[in-house]
């Protein structure tokens, strides 16, 4: 394997695994030697209908026949309007309009000049822990990990950071931890960026980067009637919650509040680059046009995979199965929490699901969370960390993954984290 040549490969790529991937079927992935790995990543949360779902190759390989780039300034193409009417199946009803571009960043971009562009107002509020992309804004936007900022700055400002509530991190029951959020986001709107300068609040429904963590469900009507009250938007990054992952299309839903916008990406196409967001038509109508786009924003190709992705989620019951086997997956893991008291917190909706090490003073535990998921690859178990300390070992396998599957994947981790004491 090791006879190609890596060195023109840019180090900046951090990577968890050396492994070449040859090719992919389902929950696997394997490698030119034939070596299967139980792929518990998805690809960071991408791969949700599984690797390679034959309907999904079928409709890219069909469209590639007819046209791969029918240039959105240019003209109308047929996968793009299918995409917005399956979109428009599964989205909050009133967000009944579309603009796509290729990655998650790109899309965070677009809402915040969507937000600002409506309101005529510069700030936006974010959370502490949030990750939006890689791009100068969504940089700015990230504080998941010192990491995707350190060296670049001074960051793109305008943006301001209040506290997520993580109940698990302060060490507070939820109540206290929605209270204590809810007053400091208040504090921020008299301290720092005044409501008639702040043009959105962009929140992940479940924090993904930052450790997984769902946002309890007052928080989010809390956070719906501060934005009603106060003439801001409210806008959901649904990059990685989206597209079923959750149990749910959105992890919005958990909560049943509507955000004004909603940004997707991910899995919305099984791994084609597309991204997008929905929002009210009367907001849409407020963005001048031609003061934003992208030259292959809602690829033809990418939009056949997404309209295809779409229906196979839904014949498939992929969303049932995931909050199904989300409880599994959870279960498990806090069976196995009773043995490994270093797994001090399990958590998530559906298949997106924390499990955080803490050391016996309480402490995060970074390092062995690391040793445990680099035990886990050594069994062919691929998993990724997450969290400012790297202490948190996320489960997001695609969504057609099955209970044996899941039960492999446990007993791999669970031999792993004793030998790696
Ligand atoms: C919640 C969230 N927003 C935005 C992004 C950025 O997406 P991309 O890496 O496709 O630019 C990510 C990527 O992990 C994400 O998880």
């Amino acid at each position: 394997m090791d006879t190609l040549n890596l060195n023109h490969i840019s180090p900046v790529w951090s990577r968890s695994a050396t492994v070449i991937a040859d090719h992919g079927e389902g929950i696997y992935l394997y490698d030119k030697n034939g070596r299967r790995y139980l792929d518990f990543t998805s690809g960071i949360g991408v791969t949700n209908t599984g690797h390679a779902h034959p309907k999904v190759v079928q409709a890219i390989q069909s469209q590639a026949g007819k046209i791969l780039h029918a240039q959105a300034n240019i003209v109308y193409h047929e996968p793009m309007i299918h995409l917005t009417e399956e979109l428009s199946q599964i989205v909050p009803p009133k967000l009944d309009t579309f603009f796509f571009s290729n990655s998650g960043a790109e899309a965070v971009e677009a809402a915040v000049k969507l937000a600002r562009a409506a309101t005529g107002k510069p700030n936006i509020i974010v959370f502490q822990g949030s990750f939006h992309g890689r791009t100068h804004a969504t940089m700015a936007m990230t504080t998941s990990k010192t990491i995707y900022r350190a060296g670049y700055q001074p960051l793109v400002p305008g943006i301001f950071v209040a506290p997520f509530p993580y109940a698990y991190a302060y060490g507070w029951d939820e109540e206290t931890t929605v209270n204590f959020c809810i007053k400091e986001l208040k504090k921020l709107l008299k301290m720092q960026t005044a409501a008639h300068e702040t043009a959105a609040i962009v929140i992940e429904p479940e924090l993904g980067e930052g450790g997984y963590v769902p946002a309890p469900n007052r928080f989010m009507q809390k956070l719906r009637q501060l934005c009603d009250e106060n003439g801001i938007l409210l806008v959901a990054d649904e990059v990685q919650t989206g597209f079923g992952r959750t149990g749910k299309w959105f992890a919005s839903e958990h909560s049943g509040v509507t955000p004004d916008i909603l940004i997707m990406a991910k899995g919305l196409a099984s791994g084609m680059p597309l991204s997008g967001i929905a929002a009210p038509r009367e907001l849409m109508d407020k963005w001048p046009p031609g003061s934003h786009g992208g030259t292959y924003g809602g690829n033809a190709v990418a939009c056949a995979a997404a309209v295809a992705t779409i229906q196979v989620l839904r014949e498939e019951n992929l969303i049932e199965n995931a909050a199904d086997m989300g409880i599994v997956l959870t279960t498990g893991l806090r069976k196995l929490q009773e043995e490994h008291p270093e797994i001090g917190d399990v958590r998530g909706w559906g298949l997106m699901v924390a499990s955080e090490f803490t050391t016996p003073a309480g402490e995060p535990w970074g390092e062995r969370a690391t040793a445990v998921a680099k035990a886990c690859h050594e069994q062919n178990l691929m998993l990724l960390t997450c969290g400012a300390y790297g202490n948190v070992i996320r489960w997001i396998p695609p969504l057609v993954v099955n209970q044996s599957q899941i039960q492999d994947a446990l007993q791999i981790f669970s031999k792993a984290i004793t030998a790696s004491k």
